[in-house]
């Protein structure tokens, strides 16, 4: 691979000398060229000793050759990053040097039917800066194999469709690493000398080498059990380095939650006897489902009042829940080849949401999830990265853990869901996992399953894998009086797309119901139905245009359309805004409720942002806000909801020429008028404190409510500054002074200065809230923030290192402060640019997705798209560039 080489210049051996990537374009990989894999392993025995200063790794593999697969076809072992000190088959020594192709693959032809590989290897774990691998954080040893880290561990066939039962010797410095973790179940452990011990690990279910996971290090533990269904005790063990101990205590709480959850909604068990967790700080993404020893980001784990906000509490019941149901969908049946990866990820999402629906409020968790695809997905689907929830093709698999990937097909099953009813469903997910179990799958095998449980035809549906693009759906309506019947006329269009000019339609569940002009729910009578009801309808668009009648219907009635969000579409529907403050006030649908606010809101802030206000938009505005603070017995957290305003990213999608300070300077001033007409409730609200931290859903909701308050008022007057010095003064947690800083941090008064670098000092020694330090100004809206944002990445706390770090402070400036970010001056595209090259040779990853923003260049005007050109075309200039920032900066031009 022509990455290995930027990690290892001062080896000499074949894996680190391949040619840079100036020289060979790197490789594309195609869905269609899929082979089965030549040979299967029976079964590969590790040894990593850890105990020197390089690791050293031996590997013995029992292989056959798969009857699936071609008779002629070689073994490919993958290998990178790694020096190979021996390689043997059936005990006769091989010079790996004359086997290599251009990617670095091992190639071995001519092997027997059955045969045995045995290698030895070493590499650096210090030096493996890309965190793909086994590598080092902190003070402990660990490991991320996904998608194709573990050939940077030992030469192997780093395919998922190659399972195998996998038996890991760690060896290691008693003193520096008591804790020694691998998968599955630990069989034998004890001193191989004075200094050194080894833990032998087992784990009897076959798995892909991207499941595999290793840990070493002096970590505290915290043990928990867990008595599934059918009886069995299940030891639970989170362990995190001695700072962090005292910190896992809600995590585990969550996992007790998830591993029951799963048992009472899909009648899933938990197969091993331990289940462990590793909370790791230097981490590439949010958490890692290796079979038994789950390796999560710090920052999805550890939770203190102090450390941690009520959003990372709620993220890391998330996650945890997440990585825990992956343990049967993902593990117990795995994927074929990455470009199933939704087949495992989409399904693990939606389960995911699935049990916060069931733990929390549905309405407010439907309502964050479609926030988030709004404003990652929908921009990703139409800018040059866009790609089907299954992706045809790949330059880098990494590149592809996207919100596509995720959070659309989360979306897909969730349709799923919506079109065979929950009980078909869950039968379907039930014959898909017995059917595959221990195996290998591909969507269509899922498909399949989903087929047969609801007796439907799926085939259409099928487009939603492999059509990139957001669906529009435009609505139009007609009343016929003298006959009360009701027609929706449904149009969809989906725009081309890269590779994609045309486009089929597609099959689309829209979720409706009818309102009278009472505001009940109206009753009416579709043709295939036998009487009249007022029940929400799922309508199934098919054909470019469709009419769906409705009879019996006595009046006109009010459209409620895609309610729950039925569908990750872009629906258009000429409401007035009469319509939607009647749907605001009346929607028996929760979610459709909280859209139609939003949409008013959306409105009265892009007539706001393009100069032309409407004139009575902020009164209507302040209307529904005032009747939300004032409705008497409304869930707190939905009220929350209501009253935050659609962010910048989600009305930049509104633009056809992205203006980012005018969407910052509108929302500001609808902000400003708000707290100011609105000062007397959020006086109220403010005031309102509640006794010690708690994160209980009603805290919660008070809390989010309060610091809306807090923004508001200060939004509306200076005057209000001083409640904000005084809530991060008096506050015993995060949360709260977190919204007290983010108001200090946008102003330039002395004494806010103060206090922000009071609020370091305080927190210097715990990362994850010096993260947050870094995030807060790098969000601030100031002058300088740019030059601010500068003069941070030189601070003795900033670091590229860890990416963490790196993610708080130029991920949240990139994506999360387009105003400054796109300052007309360039300097915020120059900023990205230069810290993308200086990563790119550590964490090509890492460096790939900061880069992303810079791929919608297309949305901006002239000059703007001229300098973020620049940016992309600069990092393109550079030679031996990773495949990584090569794919997302080449398509962002291409
Ligand atoms: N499978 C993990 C999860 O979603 C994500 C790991 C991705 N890692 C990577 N380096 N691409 O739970
Ligand atoms: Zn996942």
């Amino acid at each position: 691979d022509q990455v290995s080489c930027l990690f290892h210049t001062d080896h000499h051996t074949i894996f680190n000398s391949s040619a840079p990537m100036s020289a060979s374009r790197p490789q594309t990989i195609r869905l269609r060229d899929y082979q089965p894999p030549a040979f299967l392993v029976e079964r590969i025995h590790l040894r990593v000793d850890l105990s020197g200063g390089t690791a050293q790794v031996d590997a013995t593999l029992d292989l056959h050759r798969n009857p699936a697969a071609d008779n002629d076809a070689p073994l490919r072992l993958d290998a990178e990053f790694l020096d190979l000190e021996s390689l043997t088959l059936d005990g006769a020594e091989l010079e790996p040097s004359t086997l290599r192709d251009e990617q670095g693959t091992i190639v071995l032809h001519d092997v027997p039917q059955r045969c045995r590989v045995e290698s030895v290897s070493r590499f650096d774990p210090a030096a493996n800066t890309a965190l793909s691998g086994l590598y080092r954080s902190g003070g402990m040893f660990c490991t991320q194999c996904e998608a194709e880290g573990f050939r940077r561990i030992t030469p192997y066939p780093d395919r998922p469709d190659v399972l195998a039962p996998f038996t890991t010797t760690v060896v290691a410095d008693r003193a520096t690493c008591p804790v020694l973790l691998s998968n599955g179940d630990c069989i034998d452990r004890g001193a191989l000398d004075a200094e050194r011990h080894y833990a032998v690990w087992h784990d009897p279910f076959p798995k892909p080498s991207y499941l595999f996971a290793l840990v070493a290090g002096d970590l505290a533990c915290q043990e928990a059990t867990f008595v599934t269904a059918s009886g069995r005790e299940v030891a639970l063990h989170f362990y995190v380095e001695p700072e962090n101990a005292g910190r896992t205590e809600h995590a585990l709480a969550a996992l007790q939650r998830a591993m029951r959850w799963d048992e009472t909604h899909y009648g899933l068990e938990y197969d091993l006897d331990t289940y462990m967790v590793v909370a790791v700080g230097d981490f590439n993404m949010g958490a890692m489902e290796n079979k038994g020893l789950n390796v999560f980001n710090t920052q999805f784990v550890l939770a203190s009042p102090d450390t941690a906000t009520d959003a990372d509490y709620e993220n890391i019941e998330a996650v945890i829940g997440h990585e825990y149901f992956h343990n049967w969908t993902g593990n117990r049946v795995t994927c074929r080849d990455w470009f199933q990866l939704s087949l495992k990820e989409g399904l693990t999402v939606f389960r995911e949401h699935q049990f916060a629906e069931a733990m929390g409020s549905e309405a407010v968790q439907r309502i964050g999830q479609v926030r988030l695809l709004r404003t990652a997905q929908f921009p990703e689907d139409a800018g040059p990265m866009s790609h089907p929830v299954r992706p045809d093709s790949y330059v880098e698999i990494n590149n592809f853990y996207t919100a596509t990937v995720y959070a659309k097909g989360a979306e897909v099953i969730r349709m799923y869901h919506t079109l065979l009813g929950d009980d078909a469903f869950r039968r379907g997910v039930q014959r898909y996992l017995q059917r595959h179990d221990g195996e290998a799958a591909t969507i269509e095998d899922f498909l399949a399953a989903m087929e047969e449980a609801g007796g439907l035809d799926l085939q259409q549906f099928a487009l939603w894998y492999t059509q990139a693009g957001t669906p529009r759906i435009e609505v139009e309506d007609h009343y016929d009086a003298e006959h009360n019947t009701y027609t929706l006329i449904c149009r969809q269009s989906l725009p081309a797309s890269p590779g994609q000019p045309h486009k089929d339609p597609m099959h689309i569940p829209l979720a409706v119901g009818l309102l009278g002009r009472d505001g009940r729910p109206l009753a009416a009578r579709r043709p295939d139905e036998s009487t009249a009801h007022a029940h929400t309808r799922v309508l199934e668009l098919r054909e470019p245009e469709q009419h769906f009648v409705f009879e019996q219907c006595p009046e006109r009635p009010v459209p409620s359309l895609l309610r729950g969000f039925s569908a990750p579409v872009k629906l258009h529907y000429p409401y007035t805004d009469d319509d939607l403050g009647f749907l605001l006030a009346h929607d028996s649908d929760p979610f459709a409720r909280w859209e139609a606010g939003q949409q008013l809101a959306l409105r009265v802030l892009l007539d706001e942002a393009q100069g032309t206000p409407r004139p009575d938009g902020i009164e209507r505005l302040e209307e529904a806000f005032r009747a939300s603070l004032e409705a008497p017995d409304t869930d707190p957290a939905l009220v929350a909801e209501a009253l935050t305003l659609p962010g910048e990213t989600y009305l930049a999608e509104q633009m056809d020429v992205v203006d980012p300070q005018a969407i910052h300077d509108a929302r500001q001033r609808v902000r400003a008028i708000l707290g100011e007409a609105l000062e007397g409730h959020w006086l109220i609200l403010h005031s309102q404190h509640s006794g010690p931290w708690h994160y209980e859903p009603d805290e919660v909701a008070r809390r989010r409510l309060r610091n809306l308050a807090l923004g508001y008022l200060n939004a509306g007057s200076e005057r209000h500054l001083s409640r904000a010095l005084e809530q991060l003064e008096r506050s015993d947690n995060l949360t709260d002074r977190l919204a007290a800083l983010a108001v200090l941090a946008d102003s330039p008064r002395a004494e806010a200065e103060q206090a922000v670098d009071a609020f370091y000092q305080r927190w210097s020694d715990e990362p994850l809230v010096v993260d947050k330090w870094f995030r807060t100004q790098a969000l601030a809206d100031r002058p300088d923030t740019v030059y601010r944002v500068h003069q941070l990445t030189e601070h003795p706390d900033f670091t590229l290192d860890n990416p963490n770090r790196a993610r708080a402070l130029l991920g949240a400036f990139a994506q999360g402060n387009p105003a400054h970010f796109h300052s007309p001056d360039g300097s915020g595209y120059r900023l990205l640019g230069e810290h993308v090259l200086r990563l790119d040779p550590n964490n090509p990853q890492l460096a790939a997705r900061l880069l992303a923003p810079l791929a919608q260049w297309r949305r901006y005007n002239a000059s703007r798209r001229h300098a973020m050109r620049e940016q992309l075309e600069r990092i393109l200039e550079r030679d031996a560039l990773s495949k990584d920032v090569y794919e997302v900066a080449s398509k962002s031009l291409g």
